[in-house]
């Protein structure tokens, strides 16, 4: 798929990052991270020092999303997390880091930690909306979380659920598992989950998403990165 995305001409940033600071975020310092693969931007964020202005925004200002039309963020804490384990654990450096990604336009974030699976993203043929979420609100020009750490491990599944689940969360499920993300061109691409109890073909969770670019969410008045104020 690469090599067909690559004849396509488009080109898929992912953006790796990391908490060195805050202890929290178990297994993904800096060791982990390096060497980042190309074509990969891996942010090592001191966020818990003024730095309004720093390199990173100024690198994520450039990138040309007619050439790069999807922007991907790996983090390991996720951001959004009703499930019990690990709750708030990422909320410092949301704080921080998650108007950045806003306004860079970051498209959808992946995350760990918590070992079960759920994801924003609220979508409905019908009425032609789709609703991701920015600072905790819907927001259609937002991004879209997913927490996959649900691909096996030695403690088990992370069971329980904050209830009623917030507005944010279209799908939760404490289940063993692994998903799929196809960039399928420049404008669409497909999201599946697949639950390891169920026969291999069968995608217990699916979604099309539509690139911020093609929605019309990227004009340079709601991107201003002046704007933006990293105080934490
Ligand atoms: C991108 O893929 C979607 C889904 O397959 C398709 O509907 C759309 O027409 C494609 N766009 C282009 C420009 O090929």
């Amino acid at each position: 798929m690469a090599r067909k995305l690559r004849e396509m001409g488009i080109l898929v940033l992912i953006l790796l990052l990391t908490a060195p600071l805050t202890g929290i975020a178990a297994g993904i310092g800096e060791d982990y991270v390096r060497p980042a693969p190309r074509k990969t931007l891996s942010f090592s964020w001191p966020w818990n020092r003024k730095h309004s202005d720093g390199p990173q925004q100024a690198d994520l200002a450039k990138v040309d999303r007619e050439r790069t039309p999807w922007l991907l963020a790996l983090l390991h804490v996720p951001w959004y997390n009703s499930n019990w384990a690990h709750q708030g654990e990422g909320d410092d450096m949301m704080a921080v880091v998650e108007p950045v990604l806003y306004a860079a336009g970051v498209d959808i974030l992946i995350a760990g930690h918590v070992h079960a699976y759920e994801r924003s993203f609220l979508s409905s043929a019908i009425l032609e909306q789709q609703e991701r979420v920015y600072s905790g609100q819907l927001d259609s020009c937002g991004a879209i979380h997913i927490t996959v750490g649900d691909g096996g491990n030695r403690e088990g599944l992370a069971l329980r659920y904050h209830h009623p689940k917030p507005i944010w969360s279209a799908f939760r499920e404490a289940s063993f598992g692994h998903g799929e993300l196809k960039i399928v061109n420049a404008t669409h691409a497909f999201w599946s989950w697949h639950r390891n109890d169920d026969h291999e073909s069968l995608s217990s969770d699916e979604v099309w998403i539509n690139s911020l670019a093609s929605a019309g969410c990227l004009r340079s008045e709601m991107r201003d990165f002046s704007k933006i104020q990293i105080v934490p």
